[in-house]
């Protein structure tokens, strides 16, 4: 990475860490009220909110992984730190209230931490741009998972997993905008260059360890059937608002998808259009 774009991931960190110290910080156990949690729990929620567990608990993986392929950018590294602390906090926040609602023994946590991480999650996409380009698609998309979980579980009289969801929620939105306008510094090294990547990712984005977490399928059709999270969702919630964050447009990203073809003489089968944003 060149110098000056170094200084500038380095100076978006600064920011986004200072901001996270002064506004965003909580206390698991103080700041959530879990003398208020439901002892009467939906079990079709506290499914969702083990889901959700799980794809937290890749966490190793996460840091492991994404941290070797941007070592040597101290903004970037430096992030991948704090950002793995946080993260920590939500699946361990996901797993005390499935406790503490009685939904699950600590046996049954305990069973299922080991067969989650019994596989391990690998990088979908191979350099720091698409990585960043995917994580900014995947912070989105996990705040929206959030919110719509907390908008479902409303009737549900739970004030500890509404607190806990708002937070997790805002914690994404947080780690949402550190990649987003590191996007956006990419864009002005080599704005073609990252729309390019971006018309490529969208159209291959999935939600991390989904394809490796058991059991997966039956879990995604529930959060869907619960109106949480879906293809439609994932186009009209997540890839819209994001073009928008990055001042992108449809016609910008066909454009690409225009130049990427001719470019490779339609050799390769081209992805899908994104033809329902409106
Ligand atoms: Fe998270
Ligand atoms: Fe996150």
């Amino acid at each position: 990475m060149k110098p000056a774009l170094e200084n500038r991931f380095y100076e978006l960190y600064l920011e986004y860490f200072h901001k996270a110290e002064e506004l965003r910080r909580w206390n698991l156990q103080r700041d959530i009220p879990w003398n208020q949690v439901t002892r009467t729990p939906d079990p079709a929620i506290a499914q969702v909110m083990q889901a959700f567990m799980a794809v937290e608990l890749y966490l190793p993986d996460y840091t492991s992984k994404i941290l070797h392929l941007i070592r040597a950018s101290r903004g970037r590294a430096w992030f991948q730190a704090n950002w793995g602390y946080e993260e920590s906090k939500h699946s361990l926040a996901l797993e005390m209230w499935l406790t503490k609602s009685g939904s699950r023994t600590d046996d049954q946590i305990r069973e299922f931490e080991e067969q989650i991480l019994g596989r391990e999650w690998n990088l979908p996409y191979h350099t720091p741009l698409e990585m960043m380009l995917y994580t900014t698609l995947q912070e989105f998309a996990t705040a929206v998972n959030y919110r719509g979980l907390r908008q479902v579980a409303q009737a549900a009289d739970d004030p500890a997993m509404d607190r806990l969801l708002a937070l997790l929620a805002r914690d994404e939105v947080g780690h949402f905008q550190f990649f987003k306008d590191g996007v956006r510094l990419y864009m002005e090294e080599d704005r073609d260059r990252v729309v390019e990547a971006l018309n490529f990712v969208i159209h291959t984005f999935r939600m991390p360890a989904t394809d490796i977490i058991p059991g997966w399928s039956e879990q995604g059709d529930l959060i869907g059937r619960l109106g949480i999270f879906d293809d439609r969702i994932y186009l009209r919630q997540v890839v819209k608002p994001v073009l928008q964050a990055l001042n992108v447009s449809v016609e910008e990203l066909r454009e690409a998808r225009r130049r990427l073809k001719a470019a490779s003489n339609s050799e390769s089968p081209s992805p899908p259009e994104v033809p329902t944003l409106g």
